[in-house]
């Protein structure tokens, strides 16, 4: 077992205490799971390395995977999403080993995710695919040992996806991401909210008014549409799927090419998951001022060392701008390093959508346990719908609100083709 950790500072841990038991109250689901967990012990002796955004609610997260009897650690899935003081708290209040500082360089990150690796782990547990990255590249002999994977997000699916295409997936992966009570809330009112709330504590600006553009129209994406719509901004969307740009389109958004839209914008946020979404020629047509941030998983998005090559100059006005002097004057202000905003300059999604999240996290830990050997190997899986709709049954329960049920005569009239007008 590993005893040791890499945090900023484990007098914070009191702090990042109080917050996770703040942020408890909102995730009721995951409670009821950590109740289950305490008695039912699924996880017992099971190792289990994670490499998620170390916030309260992943320290949520922690605490019931350990009820459930797993031996846990925690690496950072971004170097800027860290909360320092809840990675003391884990270690402190929860005796669980973390590996993460906010603002980390590119080193020491990959240096905690060989440590979450050191564990040994049976299961991983990913936010964007590294910490399997990782094992696939350079731990394979711990590929024999492994019930399997979890990851959360968009992006990480497609890289799993993509292992899997190659044949170098060698355990079953549960695609968290691929649950509708993930996808449907996290993605979209989680990535609407934080994503607005990150862009207003960097910088403080109004957005109503403003021509709002976005990149993208996933579920992510609108969800960002939507809030900064309902913030009185005018909306932008960029696309390069034809099906998506036509609901954009009849959802009421103005769509149009990038470098088009660009032109206009006072705002621009992508949360698209491709590279260089924002580039060069973008950059080149924006208006003076005009604020650039990123909401997708890796900052690959925008592309920096373009935006670096057109600028004479770059400064600091306040700490999650870098703003850019372009050779021929024009200001361009980027947040969070492109990194996604929503976790670099806020607290990412709220507690309440991330119940639902982490509850599937922790049913799919459980699930790859009670299945283990009965799994096929190397395909990334849905967690089954069941238990999908379970969760959003617990949540409308905490929620305080009930629905009907199908009557014996309406169920029969579904799976019947008999009846017609
Ligand atoms: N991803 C987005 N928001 C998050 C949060 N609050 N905690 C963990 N992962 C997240």
């Amino acid at each position: 077992m590993i005893t040791h950790n890499d945090i900023r500072d484990i007098n914070l841990a009191e702090e990042g205490h109080k917050r996770m038991e703040w942020a408890e109250q909102e995730m009721p689901v995951l409670r009821l799971i950590r109740e289950r967990f305490e008695q039912e012990r699924p996880l017992a002796g099971v190792r289990l390395s994670a490499c998620l955004h170390v916030t309260t609610e992943t320290g949520n997260l922690m605490r019931t995977l350990k009820a459930g009897g797993a031996d846990v650690v925690l690496c950072a899935s971004n170097p800027l999403s860290t909360q320092d003081d809840l990675a003391a708290a884990l270690v402190k209040f929860y005796d669980i080993p973390v590996f993460a500082i906010k603002g980390e360089d590119h080193d020491t990150y990959y240096r905690h995710i060989t440590a979450a690796l050191d564990h040994r782990p049976q299961i991983t547990m990913d936010d964007g695919a590294d910490l399997v990255t990782g094992l696939l590249n350079h731990r394979t002999d711990l590929i024999d040992g492994m019930y399997g994977s979890t990851e959360e997000t968009t992006t990480g699916v497609i890289r799993l996806k993509a292992m899997a295409a190659d044949g170098v997936l060698k355990f079953p992966v549960i695609a968290v991401n691929d649950s509708d009570t993930k996808h449907l809330f996290d993605n979209r009112y989680g990535t609407g909210q934080s994503t607005i709330d990150g862009i207003i504590r960097a910088t403080n600006v109004l957005l109503a008014g403003k021509t709002f553009v976005v990149g993208g129209y996933g579920y992510c994406a609108r969800g960002i549409a939507e809030r900064a719509h309902g913030m009185g901004a005018n909306i932008i969307v960029t696309e390069v799927d034809p099906v998506r740009a036509l609901e954009a389109a009849m959802d009421g958004y103005r769509v149009m090419p990038m470098r088009q839209a660009a032109a206009q914008a006072d705002f621009i946020v992508t949360a698209t998951g491709d590279k260089h979404v924002i580039d060069a020629r973008d950059f080149e047509v924006m208006k003076d001022g005009c604020i650039v941030a990123n909401s997708g998983h890796f900052n690959v998005e925008i592309n920096i060392p373009a935006l670096e090559a057109l600028s004479a100059e770059k400064r600091r006005p306040r700490t999650y701008i870098d703003q850019y002097i372009l050779r021929d004057g024009r200001k361009i202000n980027l947040l969070g390093e492109g990194r996604l905003i929503n976790l670099a300059s806020a607290e990412g999604h709220p507690s309440a959508v991330m119940d639902m999240s982490f509850a599937n996290q922790a049913l799919a830990a459980e699930y790859l346990v009670r299945n283990h050997g009965t799994l096929t190997h190397g395909v990334v899986l849905a967690l089954p719908r069941e238990l999908d709709r379970e969760i959003a049954s617990l949540k409308l329960t905490a929620m305080g609100i009930s629905i009907d049920t199908l009557t014996p005569e309406q169920e029969t009239y579904l799976s019947s083709w008999q009846e017609g007008t």
